[in-house]
């Protein structure tokens, strides 16, 4: 290797590492293990936490209401019943790990073909319930061949983006008090 490529080579990687260390050094949002840890430590404020809620930093209303349905998420007025503390910081941080019944994504193959991709909202013995982009349908029993529960939520999984450790323990202040 001639002279000139190795100084170039030394050139780059020498940049490449200043470069990442430089991004490590500036990006100081806090990792999930961090806004864990501190909301496990600290009660947060509910108040506060409803007004970060509503505010428009924070993308929750575009999906939840409190007291009336939501369009796309559940109702949350009474999910501190439903999730203890624990609970809600792990829905927040990780949102696919427990989805809400009601919500679980499915693919249900049709005895006589076709396919119907959605949300599970109601099971009963004879039917079952499909929210997907054509509506809300019941589908009866008798025509379903197979239904497989896929992965995921809807719900996006960095909706704390931007929140210092202490904005997020006040949101968790502001679910767990939600009892009604
Ligand atoms: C793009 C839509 C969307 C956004 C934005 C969104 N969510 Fe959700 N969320 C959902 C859906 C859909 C569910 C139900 C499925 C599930 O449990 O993952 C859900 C479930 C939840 C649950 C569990 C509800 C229960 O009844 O147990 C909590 C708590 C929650 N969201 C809080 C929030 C908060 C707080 C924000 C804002 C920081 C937020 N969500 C933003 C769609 C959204």
């Amino acid at each position: 290797m001639s002279r000139l490529w190795i100084v170039i080579l030394v050139g780059v990687v020498a940049y490449g590492l200043a470069a990442w260390a430089h991004a490590a050094d500036t990006d100081n949002s806090p990792t999930p293990e961090q806004y864990q840890q501190y909301a496990e430590a600290h009660t947060g404020d509910a108040a506060r936490g409803r007004t970060l809620f509503f505010s428009e930093r924070l993308p929750c209303t575009m999906c939840h209401n409190i007291g009336q349905p939501g369009e796309v998420g559940p109702n949350l007025a009474g999910v501190g019943l439903r999730r203890n503390r624990e609970q809600l910081i792990a829905k927040l941080l990780h949102p696919s790990g427990d989805v809400t019944s009601g919500y679980r994504r499915v693919r249900i193959a049709l005895k006589y073909g076709g396919l119907v991709n959605g949300l599970l909202r109601a099971e009963t013995p004879t039917a079952i319930q499909v929210r997907s982009d054509d509506g809300t349908t019941w589908i009866p029993r008798s025509d379903v061949a197979t239904v497989v529960q896929l992965p995921g939520t809807p719900m996006p999984d960095d909706v704390y983006d931007g929140l210092s450790t202490r904005e997020f323990a006040d949101l968790i202040a502001f679910l767990s008090s939600q009892r009604s």
